[in-house]
């Protein structure tokens, strides 16, 4: 296994629709290995393939040290959500964002499908930071961050704060 490079905003590769996965290999099961190392030596709770570079629709997902009662890793091959109930607003980072965080609006439970690496069909059901959790990744794989969720005024004085601190950083 492997910690990969994790990318970080504004990496154009961050913006792009990830493609689907057509066939789980050696390679897709490799980059799955790497990405829970990844994720859990950032630390983070999920991580996605576009942040690593690979855009392709595969999402690691462990939110088991931050709320009880969640499965362990939970490994998602071309997720889709497939219901939604009710709203939650949390504050919420993302390891391709560091050091910034911002409340979020997202559905408060969703219903989620995706194949695991035999490619078997699974369902999982999330609340809570779970719930969040799988919609923060799977529009990672639509090329979505979270700041693209805030409203207009807030994502540019978030967007303005970042891109200040990049500046800074590159002096
Ligand atoms: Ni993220």
């Amino acid at each position: 296994m492997a910690i990969l490079k994790i990318l970080t905003y504004p990496d154009p590769k961050l913006k792009k629709k990830s493609a689907p996965v057509e066939k789980i290999d050696k390679e897709i099961e490799k980059l799955l290995d790497d990405m829970a190392e990844t994720m859990s030596d950032a630390p983070g709770v999920g991580l996605a393939a576009p942040q690593v570079g690979i855009n392709l629709r595969v999402v690691v997902i462990d939110v088991s040290a931050r709320q009880q009662d969640s499965p362990g890793l939970i490994e998602l091959i071309n997720p889709v959500i497939i219901s939604t109930e009710g709203v939650q607003i949390e504050e919420e980072g993302c390891l391709s964002i560091p050091g910034f965080s911002s409340e979020v609006k997202r559905k408060a439970k969703v219903k989620v499908q995706g194949l695991d690496r035999k490619g078997k069909l699974f369902e999982y059901e999330g609340t809570g930071l779970l719930a969040r959790a799988f919609q923060h990744e799977i529009d990672h794989i639509d090329g979505i961050l979270y700041i693209g969720r805030l409203s207009r005024l807030k994502r540019e004085l978030l967007k303005k704060k970042i891109e200040k601190a990049l500046a800074r950083a590159e002096v």
